[in-house]
Formats: structure tokens, C-alpha cells, sequence
């Protein structure tokens, strides 16, 4: 079997494992389940979110019993810095969307291999939204190839955004920088799932995506999607992308420089972080 035969067969038992985890949430959405809090008291979880993961990281394990595999509730399967091959698991992203009955939530799937994103799912179930794509076998939604926007100025643009949940602490900084989008683009939207908010960059239907203080799992997946779509994704500064490194802006690549001039615009030495 070629590198490339694999790849796609990974493809197709993560994108089978993220349906199955998709039922599980379907099972909570609606019914204002019990939430639980982490990091902030705007940060919270819910038993579907781990549902979902101890799901998602059985499958995968299952699967691929050497992989290293690293969930955001914490579950973890192989040894750290061993395994060539890494899972990034988000088995609920858009918890706040899911917890108040609202459909843009998703779960989101990356791989990498030796450090190099090679595989990206994201299933939004409540939408009938499947989003896949690989090095080898480019981008889908719905089983069909994507491509992002021709869109080539900020004020023909929709972009949209996140609020990471330190956003209280650092208020000016994160939504200072919506405020400056906002003066630049046609409109910008913060719908609550970064997995989806990439998957749609990827897509065509928004022309850009930036956020500060994501974790892997919330990006490894839809990067990976917006990249092999066509798209171009970095840091905040224009750098290397990688879904370690926190910050992400992602777009159709026409209107990269024009995003990353107004973030070096605005920035400001005494409240930069990004
Ligand atoms: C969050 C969502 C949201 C983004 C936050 C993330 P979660 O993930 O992706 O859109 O703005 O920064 O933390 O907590 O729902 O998995
Ligand atoms: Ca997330
Ligand atoms: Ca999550």
C-alpha cells in the first residue's frame, strides 16, 4: 500500500469515527444539558463533549494503535514524542453553541505526520455538514471537491472570527482587532465553532478566518481542510502555521496580505500577545 493509499484510508475511518461521534452529540443537542466549567466560567463542558471524546479516541486507537492520539478533555492514547503519527481530537467544538440547543457545533479531526499536517474531518451534525480533506486527495464537503473565494478586497469580503475565553482579560486587544476588520470588510461574523469557521474559508462562502489563543484540536483539523481546499493559512504575522502555535489567520489567499496588513496595523506594542 503507497503512503498516499493509507492516508485516504485514514480519511475514510475518520471521517466514519466522527459521524459516529456526531449521533452521540445529536443525542444531547436540544435538551440544555447539564454544563460543567473549566479554565473560565465562560469556559464549559458538557458529558456529550466526553461522550464524544472517549468515543472518538476508542475508535482511533482501535485503528491505529501506534498513533499518539491528544483530546481536549484530556484523554490520551500512545507515549508523547514517540509515535510519527499524532491525532488532534475536538470531540465538541462549539460547546456553548451545543449547550443552548443552536446547530453550529462540530467535531474536528487532525493528523499529522512527523509534525507536518497531512489530514484534516470536521462533521457538523446538526447541519449535515462533512468537511475532509488530505495531502494526498485535496478537499471536500459533502463528499465534493471545494475551493475558497475569488474575493479579492476587504470590502467585498465576509470574515469571520472567534473570542477565545481569555477575551475578558484582554478585552482591547481582541476586540480591537474585530473593530478594525469590521472597518475594513463588508461584514464579519463570530458563530462559535472555529472548526466550521475554517471549514467555510475552505469552502468559499467566507473569504477569511483569523483568531489568537486557539489549541490544536480547535485548528489541526480545519486548517488542514483550508489549506489542501486551495486556501492560505499562516500565524497572525504572516509566519508558518502550526496548530501548536496559538494564533491562525486562514483565507482564500487573495486577500491574505490586505488581512495581515490590518492586524500590523493595528497592533500595538504595549498590548500585543500575537
Ligand atoms: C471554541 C470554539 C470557538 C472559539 C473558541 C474555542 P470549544 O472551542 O472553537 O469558536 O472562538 O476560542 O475555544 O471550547 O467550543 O471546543
Ligand atoms: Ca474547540
Ligand atoms: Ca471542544
Amino acid at each position: 500500500m503507497t503512503a498516499d493509499d493509507s492516508l485516504e484510508q485514514a480519511r475514510e475511518i475518520a471521517v466514519g469515527v466522527a459521524r459516529e461521534a456526531g449521533r452521540i452529540l445529536l443525542e444531547g443537542w436540544g435538551t440544555r444539558p447539564a454544563i460543567g466549567f473549566k479554565s473560565e466560567d465562560i469556559d464549559i463542558v458538557t458529558e456529550f463533549d466526553k461522550r464524544s471524546e472517549a468515543l472518538i479516541v476508542e475508535r482511533l486507537a482501535a485503528a491505529f494503535p501506534d498513533d499518539r492520539i491528544v483530546a481536549e478533555e484530556g484523554t490520551t492514547h500512545g507515549e508523547a514524542g514517540r509515535a510519527r503519527r499524532v491525532w488532534y481530537v475536538d470531540p465538541l467544538d462549539g460547546t456553548t453553541n451545543f449547550a443552548h440547543g443552536m446547530p453550529l457545533f462540530s467535531v474536528s479531526l487532525g493528523m499529522a505526520i512527523d509534525r507536518r499536517a497531512v489530514l484534516g474531518v470536521v462533521e457538523a451534525p446538526a447541519l449535515g455538514w462533512s468537511f475532509a480533506g488530505t495531502t494526498s486527495g485535496g478537499s471536500t464537503f459533502n463528499g465534493k471537491p471545494i475551493a475558497p473565494s475569488q474575493t479579492d478586497q476587504l470590502v467585498r469580503a465576509l470574515l469571520v472570527t472567534g473570542f477565545p475565553y481569555v477575551v475578558r482579560t484582554r478585552m482591547d486587544e481582541i476586540v480591537g482587532l474585530f473593530a478594525a476588520f469590521v472597518r475594513e470588510a463588508r461584514a464579519v461574523r463570530r458563530l462559535g465553532s472555529a472548526a466550521i469557521d475554517l471549514c467555510w474559508v475552505a469552502a468559499g462562502r467566507m473569504d477569511g478566518f483569523w483568531e489568537a489563543d486557539l489549541k490544536p484540536w480547535d485548528m489541526a483539523g480545519g486548517a488542514l481542510i483550508v489549506a489542501e481546499a486551495g486556501g492560505r493559512v499562516t500565524d497572525l504575522a504572516g509566519g508558518p502555521f502550526t496548530s501548536r502555535g496559538g494564533h491562525v489567520l486562514a483565507t482564500n489567499g487573495h486577500l491574505h496580505e490586505a488581512m495581515l496588513e490590518v492586524v500590523r496595523t493595528f497592533k500595538s506594542p504595549q498590548t500585543r500577545t500575537f
